[in-house]
C-alpha cells in the first residue's frame, strides 16, 4: 500500500509547477486524474520536442504517473462532468493564470458549494498585492523572489540558476501546503484553500539572503569576498560562488579543465579542517604563520588562499581532490555534469535516476521521486498519452453509459 492511496486528484495543472506537485502526489500513490484541453493538451506535449511527433520529454518528465481526460469544462456536457470530478475527488490543483477558474465557472466558493470536503491548491506568480494579475514563468519568479539579485559573480550582472525554484521549487511547497490540508481534514472534515506563490517560494528559498541583508546594517558581511576590499552598498550584494554558509568557500580549477568545462570541484576551507587542507597543498608553511594560521588572518586574502588551493586541484582530477580531501574532513564535491549525473550507477540504485519505457518514445531516462518513504515506494510509470483513460474516468469515475459517453464527444466536451 501507497501513502496517498484512495486520495483522488483532479489535475488542472500545466507546464511545470503544478505538474511538478501532482507528480509527487502520485508517485505516493494518489490517483492523479490529469485534465486536458481536448484537441489541445498540455502545451509541454509539443514544446522542445526531440522527436517528432512524439511527447516532448518537457512533458514525459513531468507528469508521470498520472491519467489524462481530455475534457473541456466551459461546454455544457463537460461543465456538468467536470462537477462530478469536483465530487468525487479529495484535491483540485491548478496553476493556470490568475482568473481562470472563475472564468470556467468554478470559483472556490462554487467548488465549496459542490464539494466542502475539497483542497482546492494553487500556484502563481504572485500573492495579493501590485503583480497578483501577471502570468509568470521561471526566470521572472527567480528575478523577483531575491535569487536573480544575490546570484552571479561580484562585478557581472544579475544571474538566473539552472535549478528550477521558481516553478518546481513553487509545486514542491504546495505539496507540503496540500497534505497539511488534507491532515487537517481528518479532524475538521472540512476542505480548504492552498496557495504558493512562486514569488513566495522563490524568497523562501533565499531566506539566507534576507538574513544577510539585515546583517548589513550592523556591518560588513565578512564571509563575502567583497570584504576587506570593497564597499558594500545597501543590498546585499552578489557573491560569486562564495559558501554563504560562514565558512570560506570557492569552485577551482582541477586536472583537464583547458578541455573539460566540468573538471572543477567545490571546496570548502574550513577552520575545523584547514591544517589537512593546507598540508596536502604543501602549504606548511601557513599553520605557523600568523598571516595565515587563524580563520580572522586569511579572511582578507581568501581570493590568494583560494589561487594556492587551486595550483594543488590543477594537478588532480576533480575525482582524486574528493579521495584526497574528503577523508580530511574538509567539505568538497566535484561539479558533476548531466551527463556524469545520469550514467552516476548509485542514483541508478536509489531509484533518482531512473530510466522508462513509453509506447511512442521508447526508453528515457528520468529523475525519479527524490523523497524516500520506507513504506510506501515510488514505481515511475509513464506518463499518458493524451486523453488515454478519458473513456476509463467517464466510466469508472464520472459513471456516465457509453452513449452519454458518445454524445459528450460529439458536443466536443471531451
Ligand atoms: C504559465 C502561464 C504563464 C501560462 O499562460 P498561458 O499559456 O497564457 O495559459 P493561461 O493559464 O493564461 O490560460 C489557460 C487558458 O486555457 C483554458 N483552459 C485550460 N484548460 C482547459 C480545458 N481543459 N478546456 C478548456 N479550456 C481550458 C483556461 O480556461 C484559460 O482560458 P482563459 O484565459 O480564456 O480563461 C500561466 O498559466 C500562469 O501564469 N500560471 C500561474 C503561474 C505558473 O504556474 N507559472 C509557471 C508555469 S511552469
Amino acid at each position: 500500500m501507497k501513502a496517498l492511496e484512495g486520495v483522488r486528484i483532479l489535475d488542472m495543472t500545466h507546464v511545470q509547477s503544478g505538474p511538478t506537485c501532482t507528480q509527487i502526489l502520485a508517485w505516493f500513490g494518489a490517483d492523479v486524474i490529469k485534465v486536458e484541453r481536448p484537441g489541445v493538451g498540455d502545451a509541454t506535449r509539443g514544446q522542445l520536442r526531440d522527436i517528432p511527433d512524439v511527447d516532448s520529454l518537457y512533458f514525459t518528465m513531468l507528469n508521470h504517473n498520472k491519467r489524462s481526460i481530455t475534457l473541456n469544462p466551459k461546454s455544457e456536457t463537460g461543465g456538468k462532468i467536470f462537477t462530478k470530478l469536483i465530487e468525487e475527488c479529495d484535491i483540485m490543483v491548478e496553476n493556470f493564470a490568475p482568473g481562470a477558474l472563475d472564468r470556467m465557472g468554478f470559483s472556490w466558493q462554487r467548488i465549496q458549494e459542490i464539494n466542502p470536503r475539497m483542497i482546492y491548491a494553487s500556484v502563481k506568480g504572485f500573492g495579493p498585492g501590485p503583480y497578483v494579475d501577471c502570468k509568470v514563468y521561471e526566470n521572472v519568479a527567480q528575478c523577483t523572489g531575491g535569487s536573480a539579485s544575490t546570484t552571479g559573480m561580484l562585478d557581472g550582472p544579475p544571474l538566473v540558476t539552472g535549478s528550477q525554484i521558481g516553478d518546481s521549487g513553487a509545486g514542491i511547497h504546495l505539496v507540503a501546503g496540500i497534505l497539511a490540508a488534507l491532515y487537517q481534514r481528518t479532524h475538521s472534515g472540512r476542505g480548504q484553500r492552498v496557495e504558493c506563490a512562486m514569488q513566495d517560494a522563490v524568497l523562501n528559498l533565499c531566506r539566507v539572503k534576507l538574513r544577510d541583508q539585515q546583517r548589513l546594517a550592523h556591518g560588513p558581511l565578512k564571509e563575502y569576498p567583497q570584504y576587506p576590499n570593497q564597499e558594500f552598498g545597501e543590498a546585499v550584494p552578489r557573491a560569486g560562488n562564495a559558501s554563504g554558509g560562514g565558512q570560506p568557500g570557492w569552485i577551482v580549477k582541477c586536472k583537464g579543465w583547458e578541455k573539460d568545462p566540468d573538471a572543477y570541484s567545490y571546496i570548502v576551507a574550513q577552520a575545523a579542517s584547514f591544517e589537512g587542507l593546507a598540508r596536502t597543498i604543501g602549504h606548511e608553511d601557513w599553520l605557523q604563520d600568523p598571516e595565515w594560521n587563524t580563520p580572522e588572518a586569511r579572511l582578507g586574502k581568501l581570493d590568494k588562499m583560494f589561487e594556492e588551493i587551486e595550483k594543488w586541484t590543477m594537478t588532480k582530477t576533480k575525482f582524486e581532490v574528493l579521495e584526497i580531501l574528503n577523508p580530511l574532513n574538509v567539505p568538497c564535491g566535484p561539479i558533476l555534469s548531466m551527463k556524469e549525473l545520469a550514467e552516476e550507477p548509485s542514483l541508478r540504485k536509489t531509484g533518482t535516476v531512473v530510466e522508462v519505457d513509453h509506447p511512442e518514445r521508447g526508453k528515457y531516462l528520468t529523475v525519479g521521486n527524490p523523497i524516500k518513504l520506507s513504506d510506501s515506494p515510488s514505481d515511475v510509470e509513464r506518463s499518458p498519452l493524451m486523453g488515454e483513460h478519458t473513456e476509463e474516468i467517464l466510466r469508472d469515475v464520472v459513471g456516465l453509459s457509453d452513449q452519454e459517453i458518445n454524445d459528450a464527444r460529439e458536443e466536443g466536451a471531451i
